[in-house]
């Protein structure tokens, strides 16, 4: 065989959405698709996934769904979450739960302040090893010139404090997309660590002005950021690992039907995400950096390692393909990421 391979040990996306309904059966099969065989499953449906009972309820439909995929579930953080369920969660082998913007804003004067109110939560989950996901923005605020681009960057501080407060308690920053996000987290000590998906390392700001399929939260930002993120990644830095955020949406409710409606957050990528990831990391020099990236970095810092020969390893090959134009099921339609351009790996089944 003449054309280039590459094989990538168990890959793992540590962020992504895989919804419920016909939805989620047209999406779920799509981890594997993509090249994962681990899924860290968010958990804002509706209603949010904010105890153990639902979460394992939710798991049950996935793995029906998809067995061959490791499922790691998380909880929503709400003031329903106590020191108790979270022992209680633990136990039960959910692994994390995850902040959204808000869900905390809801206690406290500015939102400054409000994590305080989940301390006795996070000491339980520090206590116990579980990890808490940070959705990082704080909620636009027109008075205090608070808006999607400066969003990320004005959250940093509680992340700081947090980990001062919880040095133990690992933290995830998800889905960074600034070049402060990057130098925060690779100053912060071992139990912090970052997510970066592959779209943020593709766009701008000036791919999703008029492209409502290029629009996500947090929204990508300027070039120098996009450059913090690949540089990042081609470092090879233990912390930074990848988390797709592939977040579908139905198409109806990605374009927009009338000047008033806005369009839902979200690209999805899942169906493509480890031939996307490679293109992406060999575009920018990074392509050696491949599976710390989608595999051992993440797998360590979760305590998920695998040992090479019992692992499922998956094969690319430089063999470019055209993305999809659509996905679509019983009712279910996504259209992913990419769609109709070319890729330059695909995965070798
Ligand atoms: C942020 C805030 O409130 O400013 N975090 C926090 O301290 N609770 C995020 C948010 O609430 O949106
Ligand atoms: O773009 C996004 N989509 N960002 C999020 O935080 C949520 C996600 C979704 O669930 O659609
Ligand atoms: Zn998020
Ligand atoms: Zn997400």
């Amino acid at each position: 065989m003449s054309s280039q391979t590459i094989t990538i040990s168990s890959p793992a996306d540590f962020h992504v959405h895989l919804r419920q309904g016909s939805l989620s059966r047209l999406v779920t099969p799509h981890v594997r698709r993509g090249g994962f065989n681990l899924a860290y499953v968010m958990p804002n449906l509706t209603p949010p996934i904010t105890t153990t009972d639902s979460a394992l309820r939710y798991k049950q439909e996935l793995q029906a769904i998809d067995p061959n995929v490791e499922y790691l579930m998380t909880l929503y953080l709400s003031l329903e979450l106590t020191p108790d369920e979270v022992r209680k969660a633990h136990a039960a082998g959910i692994v994390g739960v995850k902040s959204y913007p808000k869900g905390v804003t809801t206690n406290s004067e500015g939102g400054i302040e409000s994590f305080e109110v989940y301390y006795p939560v996070f000491e339980a989950m520090q206590e116990v090893g579980m990890v808490l996901n940070l959705h990082g923005e704080v909620p636009s605020d027109a008075s205090a010139n608070i808006h999607v681009i400066n969003a990320e960057s004005i959250f940093l501080p509680h992340l700081v404090r947090l980990h001062a407060k919880f040095p133990q308690l690992r933290i995830v920053l998800e889905h960074a997309t600034t070049r402060a996000a990057v130098e925060t987290v690779k100053s912060l000590g071992p139990t912090v660590a970052c997510t970066i998906t592959a779209h943020h390392l593709a766009l701008t700001v000036d791919d999703w002005a008029g492209q409502s399929y290029h629009y996500c939260k947090p929204v990508a930002k300027f070039p120098d950021d996009r450059k913090a993120l690949q540089d990042i990644v081609r470092e090879g830095h233990p912390r930074f690992f990848l988390g797709s955020d592939s977040a579908p949406h139905p198409a109806h409710n990605k374009s927009f039907a009338t000047p008033s409606q806005g369009c839902a957050a979200g690209l999805y990528t899942s169906p493509i995400l480890l031939p996307l990831t490679a293109h992406l990391l060999e575009s920018f020099g990074a392509l050696d950096k491949l599976e710390g990236f989608v595999s051992r970095f993440g797998r360590r810092f979760y305590e998920r390692e695998i040992d090479s020969a019992s692992g499922n390893s998956v094969v690319l090959r430089k063999i470019s393909q055209i993305v999809e134009k659509s996905f679509v099921a019983e009712d279910a339609d996504v259209v992913p990421f990419w769609a109709g351009k070319e890729l330059g790996w695909s995965i070798w089944y």
